[in-house]
């Protein structure tokens, strides 16, 4: 990754891009969700564990710029323990406000935590779909 300077960024990017709070695989995640930046292909992985419609756990692996990976990183501390309905009304830029802001030219980035989101959401609901019996 090429390097970047980070002085254009708040104290909460910078130290969730050099400390990244749950980053890794999940591996008994129940909703993944991905999203990819069609221009810099930056990528997000989200995996979230639910239980009781509550986000038990979620996890992220993301390959990115110091925005996203503190967006990413920071998506993971907030959507622990909310419920799946909170989870589904959150913005990009409640991902934004969450790290301090971005810089403009960085607000693009958080996309990927609130696509990401998204798809995890929708898998989980199509997977509840799919075992149910009916
Ligand atoms: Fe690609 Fe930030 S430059 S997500």
């Amino acid at each position: 990754m090429p390097s970047e300077d980070l002085r254009a960024y708040s104290d909460i990017v910078i130290d969730h891009f050099q400390h990244p709070r749950n980053a890794g695989v999940l591996d008994d995640a129940n909703a993944v969700g991905e999203d990819r930046n069609p221009v810099c292909g930056d990528h997000m992985r989200l995996m979230l564990r639910i239980e009781d419609d509550a986000i038990r756990e979620a996890r992220f692996q993301t390959r990115g710029c110091p925005a996203a990976i503190a967006t990413s990183s920071m998506a993971t501390v907030v959507l622990t323990n909310m419920h799946i309905d909170d989870a589904a009304a959150l913005k990009r830029q409640d991902f934004v406000d969450a790290v301090g802001g971005l810089p403009k030219a960085k607000i693009h980035c958080s996309v990927l935590a609130a696509a990401a989101l998204k798809r995890a959401l929708t898998d989980y609901r199509e997977r509840a779909g799919a075992g149910r019996s009916e």
